[in-house]
């Protein structure tokens, strides 16, 4: 596919390229944006960018704006592809597997890294023309759609995620009108995040496919859908 709603030369950001989603949209931007620039960032990366160090986020931030600078490129989209489900810790199956610790791990990864992230590199959108810092939640982070329960800590997480990116929108809107901040579910995706959970009668999809339909929705968005948080068909998702 390609991207139509973006100038050609854009700068990209993909975070998480390390993983399974994150891998897969860096190989469809270069396809999608042939003459685009596609960084591609991990806590393997150079720059090195770790979620759970500010630091590396603002350097990683200094690296970005040095490249627009250096290239004459508008930094026009960001994709936080970063998150934990398993890891260090499994999911709590029920409160009584609550630990402080853990939950704290996974609200480091899941919540306040994407936060920091939002702080460092919103501010290196453009003001004007269509610009997007798109961050992978979860539908089971929705509270509305929360039939099952389990999972404590990841599906808060990514409702104060959601909470988070609605927030950052509405700020971002003030300086930078024509701009989005919005939450994306992915679908369910073969992937080391989801493979310790597969069960029969899950619509599972490779993370090439994934990354397509998510480049599709983020193409489709506008700046009204700023603040949003959308399953990968482009339908929004109840909070
Ligand atoms: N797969 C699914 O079915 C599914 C469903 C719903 C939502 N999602 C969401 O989609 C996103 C991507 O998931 P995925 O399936 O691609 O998972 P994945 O293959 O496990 O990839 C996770 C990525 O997060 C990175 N990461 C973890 N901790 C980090 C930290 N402290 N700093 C920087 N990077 C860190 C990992 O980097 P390292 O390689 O360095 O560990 C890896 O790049 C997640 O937000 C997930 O919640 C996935």
């Amino acid at each position: 596919m390609n991207l139509t709603t973006f100038p050609a030369d854009s700068l990209v950001v993909v975070v998480g390229v390390s993983g399974g989603i994150g891998s897969a949209l860096a190989e469809a931007l270069h396809a999608a944006l042939p003459e685009g620039h596609v960084l591609a960032l991990s806590r393997s990366s150079v720059p090195r960018l770790d979620l759970q160090n500010e630091h590396s986020m603002s350097d990683a931030a200094a690296f970005i704006a040095h490249q627009c600078q250096a290239t004459g490129r508008d930094l026009r989209l960001v994709i936080n592809a970063t998150g934990t489900l398993h890891k260090p810790h499994p999911p709590e199956k029920s409160w009584a597997q609550l630990d402080a610790a853990a939950m704290a791990e996974v609200f480091a990864i899941n919540t306040l890294g994407p936060a920091l992230l939002m702080k460092h590199l919103l501010p290196l959108l453009p003001r004007q023309g269509k610009a997007v810092f798109a961050t992978l939640s979860a539908k089971v982070g929705s509270i509305g759609d929360n039939r099952l329960g389990g999972w404590y800590s990841y599906r808060a997480s990514k409702a104060a995620l959601n909470q988070m990116v609605r927030t950052a929108a509405i700020e971002l809107r003030r300086r930078h009108p024509d701009a989005l901040c919005v939450a994306l579910h992915p679908g369910t995706v073969e992937t080391g995040l989801s493979t310790p959970f597969a069960k029969a009668g899950l619509d599972v999809v490779s993370p090439a496919f994934a990354a397509t339909r998510l480049l599709r929705v983020i193409d489709d968005l506008g700046a009204s859908d700023s603040g949003g948080f959308f399953n990968h068909d482009g339908s929004p998702l109840p909070w």
